[in-house]
C-alpha cells in the first residue's frame, strides 16, 4: 500500500510533520467523518483506507455487533437473528455501544463511522451526542461531520457482497472477483482464513438492500437537507474511490496537506 508523506496543518494552528498518520497532538482537527451507503458499497474498505492515512480509528457498528455475537454477550444474543435475517438491530441496543467507543481517548482527535447512524432516530441521536459530548472542549467548526456518500450501481453491489472474503482475525476485506488474495482463502496480510459472512447469501443481501433503502435513504437525505452531504463515486476502483474521499476530507478545511519530501 502506498504510504503518504504529508505535513499536517492544523487551522490556526502551528506546522507539524508526520509520515503516513497523522500527528497526535493536531487534537480534534479532523472531528467525525460519516461514511454512508448500501451494503457493499465499500464503507469497510474505505473506512480502513481513511484510517490508516489519517490516524484515526474505523467505528464499524456491523464489526462490533458481529464481536458480540462471538463473545456471546447480551447484546449479541439479542442482535444474532436479526442480524441473520438482513433486519436492522433497534435503536435502542446501538446507543450505549456506540457511546461507550466514541468516548474511548483514540477517538479524540476524530473517527469514522461506518454503518451508523442507520436511521433518522440514529442520526438525531448523534448529533445530540456530539453537540453534548465531542464539542464541549473543542472548536466546534472542527467537529462538525463530514458526511461521505459512496453510491454504486445495483448490479455491482450484488458481485461486491457474493464476492467478498473477510479475514476472521483482524477484519481485511477481499473479493474474488475485484480484489482476491494472493493465495486462496488466505489473508495476505496475516495468513489467517478468509470466510464468508453469514449475512452475505442471496437471500440475506435483498434484505439487506431493501432496509438500506427503506430505513437509511432517509438519512441520506437528512444530511442533505442540513447542507452536509458530499457524494463519491463509488463505482471506481478502491484506489480512485480513496483519492475522491481524501480530497473532500482535505477540502473540508480541516487539514491542508501538502508533499513532506522538502522539510519538515
Ligand atoms: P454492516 O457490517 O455495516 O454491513 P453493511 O452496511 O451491509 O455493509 P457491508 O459491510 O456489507 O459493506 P461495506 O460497505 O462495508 O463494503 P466492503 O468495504 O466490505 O452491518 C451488518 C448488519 O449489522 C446490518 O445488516 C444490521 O443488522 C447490523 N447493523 C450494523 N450497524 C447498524 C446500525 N447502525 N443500526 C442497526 N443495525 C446495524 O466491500 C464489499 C466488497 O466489495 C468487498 O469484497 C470489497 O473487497 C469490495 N470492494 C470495495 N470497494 C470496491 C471497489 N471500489 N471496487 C471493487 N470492489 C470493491
Ligand atoms: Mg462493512
Amino acid at each position: 500500500m502506498v504510504r503518504h508523506d504529508f505535513l499536517v496543518v492544523p487551522r490556526g494552528g502551528e506546522l507539524k510533520s508526520g509520515f503516513g498518520r497523522w500527528v497526535e497532538d493536531t487534537s480534534r482537527s479532523i472531528g467525525p467523518i460519516i461514511l454512508l451507503g448500501p451494503p457493499g458499497a465499500g464503507k469497510g474498505t474505505q473506512a480502513k483506507r481513511i484510517a490508516e492515512r489519517y490516524g484515526i480509528p474505523q467505528i464499524s457498528t456491523g464489526d462490533l455487533l458481529r464481536e458480540n455475537v462471538q463473545r456471546g454477550t447480551e447484546l449479541g444474543a439479542q442482535a444474532k437473528e436479526i442480524m441473520a435475517r438482513g433486519e436492522l438491530v433497534p435503536d435502542e441496543l446501538m446507543y450505549d455501544m456506540v457511546a461507550q467507543r466514541l468516548r474511548q481517548v483514540d477517538c479524540e482527535p476524530g473517527f469514522i463511522l461506518d454503518g451508523f447512524p442507520r436511521t433518522p432516530a440514529q442520526a438525531g441521536w448523534l448529533d445530540a451526542f456530539l453537540e453534548n459530548e465531542f464539542f464541549e472542549n473543542s472548536d466546534r467548526d472542527r467537529c462538525v461531520p463530514i458526511v461521505i456518500r459512496i453510491g454504486v450501481d445495483y448490479n455491482e453491489l450484488l458481485r461486491r457482497l457474493t464476492g467478498r472474503r473477510t479475514c476472521l482475525a483482524s477484519g481485511h476485506i477481499y473479493n474474488v472477483y475485484f480484489q482476491p488474495p494472493r493465495v486462496a482463502d488466505t489473508c495476505d496480510v496475516d495468513g489467517s482464513k478468509l470466510v464468508i459472512r453469514n449475512d452475505d447469501s442471496e437471500e440475506v443481501i435483498g434484505e439487506r438492500l431493501k432496509a438500506y433503502e427503506l430505513q437509511t435513504q432517509p438519512v441520506v437525505d437528512y444530511y442533505e437537507r442540513k447542507g452536509r452531504l458530499v457524494s463519491v463515486n463509488g463505482d471506481l476502483p478502491a484506489d480512485q474511490v480513496a483519492e475522491q474521499i481524501f480530497r473532500v476530507i482535505e477540502s473540508h478545511g480541516a487539514v491542508e496537506v501538502k508533499d513532506a519530501s522538502h522539510g519538515g
